[in-house]
């Protein structure tokens, strides 16, 4: 037997996001913050985002049979992982629908119930053809041979929810603010018992959220302004921080509650959350400086939300400690695994801002340097995993990783150097149970449009066809396998 075999019953497949990929063909989701955001003319002409539109895109809502032929026949995978768009569901509010919410002494939301006649209520509001759509798709990907790892919070935001122009231009004015409300946590609440429910017969493994950190962070603390609603203030990322902290406890809470079937084996509903573990250094390692401003940076990015949701942690106040008033326990609710996506190194310069502790700027060091200006370095992921195992005793899923490069001709090295340290590391010890890359296919990079390509295959805009890049081949090889090729355990050593 091949020493690089993975565990038996490995998840092999490739992650992508509704709002990345659907749009294009078949009819669009316009009513969400990002549609907003991506085509305001202001926006485009600040540079904030880039003036493509996912109107252009891969067109996955109406082709995604295709999109499942191939990872499935193609790529060899067993699985995929896909989003929901919260507002193609919910194009309208879903405020009035009667629920439970208990609040903290803090006023915090820590508790929303959902019971049957809210559900009916629920039933009724939801867009019809979104969930009919949703229900082909989700079955389309179990018929084919696809475990489905479905994300409900992928970004996208219901404009109901969030006015991401008027939060832009006057945050402390606007009516809807999104994350910087808790009235968005119950909401939340309610989609994700929804979710639960309908689709909840197509879907074992859940991720409430990806990536909540980038959500605050480039919401909120950007010099560039690139995602909803683009300020640059750690006042509004540390509320954001907080609120999807929040969030996720109470989205987790729906989805045991409203999912009662298993088609897996293994149980209704396995839900945790998908974070971001970048690998950071001092920029100089003699500069006390730039030291305490890298450990502040892996404190702040790496940490601070899995603390919230998984001991209750919620440092406010950032300096490290936890005070008793800090100490949230009522809103752990569960965290059953840790998605981690993992790209890339950066390395943490102190930098005079006047932001206290967050007097940093973050540059890339002297590796290689993708087309996302993304510096490789595989050894990140060992430490990420390792450091996130270490600390949280939870199961992991690599639920992103993958590099930009149109040619694809830099991609094969990328996986398989990642994939030799992600066998390493499982033969260490730590319980990865899958690894999704980052993308089955070109699609719309947020505030940076179609010029960066995550694919496996590429896109032709015009017909959607999806044409393979020689990584695509060596990905079927290692899915189909469930191991590392030989030719290349021999080649590395
Ligand atoms: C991650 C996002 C994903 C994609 C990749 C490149 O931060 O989760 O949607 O944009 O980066």
């Amino acid at each position: 037997m091949s020493p690089k075999r993975f565990p038996e019953g490995f998840l092999w497949g490739t992650a992508t996001s509704a709002f990345q990929v659907e749009m294009g063909r078949g009819a669009p989701a316009k009513e969400s913050d990002w549609y907003t955001w991506v085509h305001d003319g202001d926006n485009i002409a600040a540079g904030r985002v880039s003036g493509d539109t996912p109107l252009d895109g891969p067109g996955s809502w109406e082709l995604y049979p295709e999109d499942f032929r191939i990872a499935r026949e193609e790529l060899g995978n067993n699985s995929i992982r896909l989003s929901l768009d919260w507002s193609r569901l919910f194009p309208w509010s879903t405020e009035a629908v009667d629920v439970g919410v208990e609040r903290d002494e803090h006023g915090n939301v820590c508790g929303v119930s959902v019971d049957e006649g809210a559900m009916e209520e629920l039933r009724a509001l939801a867009n019809p053809s979104a969930v009919e759509g949703y229900r082909e798709m989700l079955s389309e990907a179990n018929r084919v041979g696809l475990t489905v790892f479905l994300t409900l919070y992928h970004w996208p935001i219901p404009l109901w929810l969030h006015d991401p122009i008027a939060c832009r231009d006057d945050l402390e004015g606007a009516t809807r603010r999104g994350w910087q409300d808790q009235g968005t946590i119950v909401e939340f609440a309610k989609y994700a018992a929804f979710a639960a429910n309908a689709f909840g017969n197509l879907v074992d493994l859940y991720a409430t959220i990806n990536e909540p950190r980038i959500v605050s962070q480039h919401g909120y603390m950007t010099e560039r302004g690139e995602f909803p609603p683009g300020l640059n203030d750690p006042g509004p990322f540390r509320v954001s921080m907080r609120n999807l902290a929040l969030a996720h406890g109470v989205a987790y809470d729906q989805v045991k509650r409203w999912d009662t079937a298993s088609i897996s084996g293994k149980g209704p509903a396995t839900v945790g959350v998908v974070v971001v573990l970048m690998h950071y250094e001092p920029a100089d390692t003699s500069s006390p400086a730039d030291v305490s401003a890298c450990d502040f940076v892996r404190y702040m990015y790496n940490e601070w939300y899995l603390n919230a949701i998984i001991k209750g942690d919620y440092d406010l106040d950032l300096d490290g400690l936890i005070q008793p008033d800090e100490q949230w326990p009522h809103t752990i609710k569960g965290c059953d695994f840790i998605g981690v996506n993992y790209y890339a190194r950066w390395l943490v310069r102190h930098a005079d801002k006047g932001w206290g502790r967050f007097d940093y700027e973050i540059t890339t060091g002297e590796g290689e340097i993708s087309e996302y200006g993304w510096e490789t370095y595989p050894q990140g992921l060992r430490h990420s995993l390792e450091w996130a195992y270490d600390h949280y005793r939870r199961p992991i899923y690599i639920a992103e990783n993958g590099l930009a490069d149109s040619t694809g001709e830099r991609r094969t090295r990328y996986l398989l150097d990642h994939l030799k340290v992600l066998h390493d590391v499982i033969q260490g010890g730590v319980p990865v149970r899958g690894y999704f890359h980052w993308s089955l296919i070109d699609n719309f990079e947020w505030a940076d449009g179609y010029k960066i390509p995550f694919g496996l295959y590429r896109v032709d805009r015009e017909t959607k066809e999806r044409i393979p890049t020689e990584s695509a081949a060596v990905y079927r090889e290692i899915a189909r396998g469930n191991a590392l090729p030989e030719w290349n355990v021999k080649n590395s050593g």
